[in-house]
């Protein structure tokens, strides 16, 4: 047999226990656990290099100053951006989200169109819900199918002339669906001027990403969701697409020139990065980067594809689990229910066994409405679970069954 590949002695907090029971952690859709290499790296930075960056002479702000745009660079990289001043530091993919929603606001106008899919994420919905409030513009929303997928023909029936934005996720949050990006881009470009923002929260540990290949205008991340740190995500713009948006916060480092009547502001990206920035999320989130190109992360998603495979049996497999969305291209989540019970007490059940999952609406509440029920149990995957969790899991998940 094939020995697993492992990473799991990188990442302290799976080694602990849970009411008395080993952690079987499988709630790496909502955040990942995170390796010493990265908690080492800030631990650094805060010790040694500390300071405020592009302001100061010192040696201290040098540093600091040089350890932030050298994670800046590696971003760049890792989604060949081709430019690193294309790559925007903010909170998380809902900041990301919300800087574009609110910068671009002032090229709609009634009768313009917004194009969002009811398997987004309230993060990539409600944002385009405001914008199109204050603008006057339209939201559309693409059908989902049964088993969890974009409808296709209703996806390209609702693309308009007047569509100005498309929205969309890479993967979905709540059933762990793979968007055929390249076939929903070209089909875009086909019909309509819109810009393009996808949401890649999902996909960014997962799936290789080239920006500049896959032809789209926005691409927004979070770095917890990469092993990174929490509060740090990314806003990755087309030149063209960054510069057309209007700042929506300023002071600080977003500043150009500033007299007592008016003024300007700095060039890209820190036009979007107004006050001190999240030094230490940045350093953290380029170890984090770092560490994805040091492991064999081919090697591992094969793995992680091969434990969800086993997961999806085993439940098909129980009597009254009902999964929920079937999408033919997948990663990391399966999502279920059991007949007659509620999510929330299936993941109390499994967290008294020591297993973490999520549960209720997955911040999906148009696709939980689409579907037509209230919520699921999402058990998530990543590249640190191995065959032991998926056992385990199963165990906990026929015991629950013989409480409920
Ligand atoms: N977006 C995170 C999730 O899906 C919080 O769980």
């Amino acid at each position: 047999m094939m020995r697993e590949a492992s990473i799991r002695g990188d990442f302290p907090a799976l080694a602990q226990s849970v009411h008395g029971k080993p952690l079987v952690y499988l709630d790496n859709a909502a955040t990942t656990q995170k390796p010493l290499a990265v908690l080492d790296a800030m631990q650094r930075y805060y010790l040694q290099d500390n300071a405020n960056v592009h302001r100061a002479a010192h040696t201290l702000a040098a540093r600091a100053t040089e350890a932030m745009e050298s994670a800046r660079s590696k971003v760049a990289a890792l989604l060949n951006a081709g430019a690193s001043d294309l790559i925007v530091f903010t909170r998380g993919t809902t900041e990301s989200i919300n800087l574009i929603a609110s910068g671009i606001e002032h090229q709609l106008r009634s009768g313009d169109r917004i194009l969002v899919t009811a398997l987004e994420h309230h993060s990539n919905f409600v944002p385009w819900q405001q914008c199109a409030l204050r603008s006057g513009a339209k939201v559309d929303v693409v059908r989902v199918t049964p088993e969890g997928e974009i409808d296709h023909d209703d996806f390209a029936a609702k693309l308009f002339p007047e569509t100005r934005i498309v929205a969309f996720a890479h993967v979905s949050n709540a059933l762990g669906t793979i968007h055929p990006v390249n076939e929903l881009v070209s089909t875009i470009r086909s019909r309509c001027g819109a810009r393009i923002v996808i949401d890649g929260a999902q996909a960014i540990l997962h799936l290789p990403v080239d920006v500049r290949a896959l032809d789209i205008d926005f691409y927004a991340f979070s770095s917890h969701k990469m092993f990174g740190p929490t509060g740090m995500g990314v806003l990755y713009g087309r030149r063209e697409a960054l510069d057309s948006l209007r700042p929506s916060q300023y002071g600080g480092e977003m500043i150009e020139h500033v007299t007592m009547e008016a003024s300007t502001f700095n060039v890209l990206p820190f036009r979007f990065e107004a006050g001190t920035p999240n030094i230490a999320g940045a350093v953290g989130l380029g170890a984090a980067v770092d560490y994805l190109s040091s492991i064999p992360r081919d090697a591992l998603l094969l793995q992680e594809e091969k434990l969800i495979g086993q997961a999806i049996a085993a439940l098909t497999a129980m009597n009254g689990i009902r999964l929920v969305g079937r999408p033919k291209e997948r990663l990391s989540v399966v999502s279920f229910l059991v007949e007659g019970a509620s999510a929330h007490d299936v993941g109390t059940l499994l967290d008294q066994q020591g297993i973490a999952v999520r549960t209720g609406h997955q911040c999906t509440m148009p696709l939980m409405q689409s579907l037509g029920i209230s919520g699921t149990v999402r058990a998530s995957f990543s590249l640190y679970n191995d065959t032991t969790d998926v056992e385990r899991f199963v165990q906990a998940m026929h015991k629950t069954l013989t409480f409920l």
